[in-house]
């Protein structure tokens, strides 16, 4: 017998205001917009402060804009905050922020975008000048002299026989770092701001790239790219600088409620009047490993042994963070029907139970959003659906009956993109709304 069947008593069952199978859920389709070129991070690079770090799970800043301009909320809560898209579209919209993010790097961006910008806008001469010497320390003779004496003893110990970099490469982008990180005495937001600089050039700097996956770049992929770190770097700053000079006055902070989503503190309840975001898609990045160049040079590990403490904390949402016992694991009688399906044809066992698992962890993830907002808050998640060994895994309509029965409410929902899986089979991306009943459970 399988090892998935039967549910182990120790499982909870949520039982579902609708019991009836996924398939047969009725979701209002309320409209199909047709924003295939707006849902990417692409569009966000050339765009200011969003650009600061490449991030290609990101949102588009224009399709994140528009929503708060649709919803006009108080203030907005992103439980999945990544580079901080949500929270900067909504400082330049003067509306206060929340945020949680697992991925401390990606924690350092969204404050950096946010609230050290605030500070620099704040104080353009300051940062100027501060840009200014930073630039003239690293294409000064001095920077030579460092670079040949510096200590790499760090980058051999976290990634041992690896070639991320070519040393003269590492050298100089270590160099960067420690320059920046002395400006912490000048001001903790300016260092921030130089760190962000060097640490966005991390992937471009190195011998890999990052399309999805981080891998290592094929020699005949960026045939043209010299890699030249302090001019990278250099050109950061410069961005930074212009974009600081270019930014609205009237500029609102963020405030990070907890690193897991699955997680907020009571202090936190009935808080946010809105909620949008973009979760881990089921089988999707690995946000760790992708990442874990900038978070070894922005010093949040010392060894790639150290990702997998943030893997067990995320959304249980790639194959390489399943684990075989989750004795926890919330069973949805709609969700098991696919599990079932997949156990039938899966050879790779962990894939059934990557679907398990990442249902339950979503529905961790609905019921702290449904605490920390309002009666009636609304929250907009977007999602794409999945195929495994030719099944079909219908993720937006089962997030419709997890988020149910923790206790939300399903207002819309809308086709925003067309992909496709690797069989070339169509997938969809779409937009869901969800809305906290004014009385609630927890409140009746
Ligand atoms: C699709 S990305 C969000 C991208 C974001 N919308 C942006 O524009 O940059 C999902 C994020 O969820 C984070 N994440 C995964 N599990 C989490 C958890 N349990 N709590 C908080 N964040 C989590 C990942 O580190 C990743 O940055």
């Amino acid at each position: 017998m399988s090892e998935f069947l039967p549910v182990e008593p120790k499982q909870r069952h949520i039982e579902f205001e609708i019991g009836e199978p996924a398939s047969e859920v009725k979701v209002e389709l309320a409209f199909e917009r047709k924003l295939e070129l707006g849902v990417t991070f692409k569009d966000s690079m050339k765009q200011g402060a969003f650009g600061w770090y490449p991030y290609v799970e990101g949102f588009s800043a224009k399709y994140i804009t528009g929503i708060l301009d649709r919803f006009q909320p108080g203030n907005v809560y992103d439980p999945f905050g990544g580079s901080g898209t949500t929270c900067l579209a909504a400082s330049r919209l003067g509306v206060q922020s929340y945020y949680s993010e697992i991925n401390p790097f990606m924690a350092f961006v969204t404050e950096t975008k946010v609230n050290s910008s605030i500070w620099a806008s704040s104080n353009q001469n300051f940062f100027h000048d501060v840009c200014k010497d930073f630039i003239g320390k690293i294409r000064s003779k001095d920077f030579e002299k460092m670079v040949r004496k510096v200590d790499i003893s760090s980058y051999e110990q976290a990634f041992p026989n690896r070639d991320f970099f070519e040393l003269t490469d590492v050298r100089e982008l270590l160099c960067a770092r420690n320059i920046a990180l002395e400006y912490e005495s000048v001001h903790p937001h300016a260092k921030n701001l130089l760190l962000l600089a060097c640490a966005a050039n991390t992937v471009k700097s190195s011998n890999m790239t990052r399309r999805a996956d981080l891998r290592r770049r094929r020699p005949d992929e960026y045939k043209n790219r010299v890699v030249d770190v302090k001019a990278f770097v250099a050109d950061s700053v410069i961005r930074m600088c212009s974009d600081v000079a270019a930014m609205p006055n009237k500029l609102v902070s963020t405030v990070m409620v907890s690193a897991n989503a699955m997680s907020i503190s009571d202090d936190f309840e009935s808080r946010f009047e809105f909620a949008l975001t973009s979760p881990p898609y089921l089988n999707g990045t690995n946000y760790f490993r992708n990442t874990k160049i900038e978070l070894w040079l922005a010093g949040f590990i010392s060894s790639e042994k150290d990702l997998s403490g943030f893997n067990r904390q995320a959304i249980t949402a790639g194959i390489s963070n399943v684990t075989k016992n989750k004795p926890d694991d919330l069973i949805f009688p709609a969700v098991e029907l696919v599990v079932n399906e997949l156990l039938a044809v899966a050879t790779d066992s962990r894939i059934p139970r990557l679907v398990r698992h990442y249902f339950s962890d979503m529905y961790m993830m609905f019921s702290q959003v449904l605490k920390g907002l309002v009666p009636g808050g609304k929250f907009v998640l977007d999602i794409g659906d999945s195929k495994f060994y030719g099944v079909h895994v219908k993720t937006d309509i089962l997030l419709v009956d997890v988020a149910k029965a923790a206790g939300f409410n399903v207002d819309a929902e809308c086709v925003i993109a067309r992909r496709h899986s690797r069989d070339k089979t169509e997938l969809k991306q779409v937009e869901i709304v969800f809305s906290k009943p004014m009385i609630s459970a927890g409140n009746r």
